[in-house]
């Protein structure tokens, strides 16, 4: 047990999935996994453990933000042996060949300020997602008649950003789509020489203003647990 997570060792996967949102973890472990077992509801952050195709997976939800995501990711790397990390979220598309329900795959995540960020000083660290990891799920995604799309997102902790212009420049350096936990993920799992990559849903568009109905955000969503997955165990 450790302060967030009130699984007991043994109880968590060496892979695991993490959405924002703890019910999307009851969601997808309910859907795709075998035997699945509740393993943390503290703060009701759920967590399960199942199987899929033999292998043992963690669905964990992070919370929304690095500042979250960072105490889930910490605990499950250090106190729990989680070796594999790949987030399963939502973004906001950026570019206008990212449309609704299109797959994004993070190879790279800016960010303005990560909760890592005090450790840097003044370098600018480059979170990059695990090549493994980032391949397989290209081939993962390739196989479904979905959009994909692969390069750099923007990890923001500001999800009512009063700096458009920060936008601005994001989408004038071609970055793909924007959501709020990836930089700080990637930048663990290179400290503790783990494997991440986020896989995430188009859900809205910050240039055209549309956005996913709730009704269809479910379908995607599987698509990417899917994806997610399949490069875990490619
Ligand atoms: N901004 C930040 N995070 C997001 C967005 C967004 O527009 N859409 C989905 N996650």
């Amino acid at each position: 047990m450790t302060i967030h997570i009130g699984a007991q060792k043994g109880d968590i996967a060496e892979t695991v999935l993490m959405p924002g949102d703890p019910y999307r973890a009851k969601w997808a472990a309910e859907n795709f996994l075998h035997e699945a077992k509740l393993v943390n509801e503290t703060r009701g952050m759920l967590g399960y453990t199942g199987s899929w195709n033999g292998h043992r997976v963690t669905i964990q939800g992070s919370g929304m933000g690095m500042p979250s995501l960072s105490i889930y990711a910490n605990e499950l790397i250090r106190d729990f042996g989680a070796r594999t990390l790949i987030r399963i979220g939502s973004c906001g598309g950026m570019q206008p060949q990212v449309k609704l329900r299109d797959v994004i795959l993070a190879m790279t995540a800016t960010t303005v300020g990560s909760p890592s960020q005090s450790i840097f000083k003044e370098l600018n660290f480059a979170p990059a997602a695990d090549w493994s990891l980032l391949h397989a799920a290209v081939q993962a995604a390739q196989s479904r008649s979905i959009g994909t799309h692969v390069g750099g997102i923007y990890s923001s902790d500001t999800f009512y950003d009063e700096r458009a212009d920060l936008n601005e420049q994001m989408i004038r350096h071609g970055i793909l789509g924007v959501e709020m936990e990836a930089a700080e993920l990637y930048t663990l799992a290179a400290r503790y020489k783990c494997r991440a990559l986020a896989v995430l849903t188009v859900s809205d568009h910050l240039g055209t203003g549309e956005a996913l109905p709730a009704d269809q955000r479910e379908r995607s969503f599987g698509d990417m647990v899917e994806i997610a997955l399949e490069a875990a165990f490619a």
